[in-house]
């Protein structure tokens, strides 16, 4: 595999960055996953302007002007002939040359990485069809998570929960209220309705989310954005996720209880389809 790292494009075994980086000394770094249909770029500016943001919150520089970036994202997917699959940015505030919590002076330079993850048929995903099985779990998490750093610990421990317990994912909870999944935002649906969280320093603002409450909307669905419980998500007519890389994903199971019918339901099926026949 070829990746970029700080300007160069290397083989993977020969792409380094130091021990003294800041992304890997303090998780002082930030993310990004972009999904590759068909050789084509989903959302890229979406996901852009949500980086950018995450950059400005933690004061850290930008080390691309917006046009590399998308030229770097192009020739990552030609060099490694992805059909369908991922892109991985990661920028963190680079190699200050020893250990140290304060920031390194400005004008130290960013460190940035960028990778292909091939994912042949992504999108036909036979997990869509049956749908997952979740289990809830108390979220542990820093309260800026609308901040997408690479800091991902506790969904990385959530995520083993769910594997331990034989299920896909687990969604997280505070308060009583349903935060969002390990690497995805959360939904409900109720006598049509489409429920999901409110936008807030509490959970990632996915871009997803964004493009499929657009879709939604367009396709004349209500959708109300307030916070659920897992008793209530347990008793909807039916349940899913959205992210860059699961697309929509139902959810059909949340702590052995079964949504709705414990079957996909129609509107996560619809909104799955109008999603990939709008990012295609
Ligand atoms: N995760 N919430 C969390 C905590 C996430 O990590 C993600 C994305 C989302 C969905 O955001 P988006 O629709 O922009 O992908 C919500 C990515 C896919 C990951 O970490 O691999």
């Amino acid at each position: 595999r070829t990746v970029y790292v700080n300007g160069e494009f290397l083989p993977e075994d020969r792409a380094m960055v130091s021990v003294f980086d800041r992304g890997f000394l303090m998780a002082d770094g930030v993310y990004e996953v972009v999904s590759v249909l068909d050789g084509k770029l989903l959302d890229f500016e979406g996901h852009l302007v949500r980086l950018k943001r995450s950059l400005a919150e933690l004061s850290m520089d930008n080390p691309l002007p917006d046009a590399d970036y998308l030229t770097v994202f192009r020739a990552l997917v030609r060099e490694n002939g992805i059909v369908d699959g991922l892109i991985y940015l990661q920028v963190t505030r680079g190699n200050p040359g020893d250990r140290d919590f304060a920031y390194p002076p400005a004008g130290t330079k960013p460190t940035l990485v960028m990778f292909t993850q091939s994912k042949p048929g992504l999108a036909e995903a036979p997990a869509a069809r049956t749908g997952w099985r979740i289990i809830s779990i108390e979220d542990q998490r820093w309260a800026r998570r609308d901040i997408k750093t690479v800091q991902l610990l506790f969904p990385s421990m959530a995520k083993m929960e769910a594997k331990a317990r034989g299920v896909d994912d687990a969604w997280m909870v505070e308060d009583g209220l349903v935060t969002e999944g390990t690497s995805n935002n959360a939904y409900i649906v109720k006598n049509g309705t489409i429920v999901t969280r409110a936008l807030s320093n509490d959970i990632l603002h996915g871009i997803t989310r964004a493009a499929v409450l657009r879709y939604a909307a367009e396709a004349q669905m209500r959708v109300e954005e307030r916070s659920f419980s897992i008793d209530e998500a347990q008793s909807a007519d039916e349940a899913f996720v959205t992210s860059a890389s699961a697309f929509v994903m139902p959810v059909v199971e949340i702590d052995g209880q079964a949504v709705g019918s414990g079957q996909v339901g129609p509107v996560a099926r619809r909104l799955r389809e109008i999603y990939l026949e709008e990012s295609r």
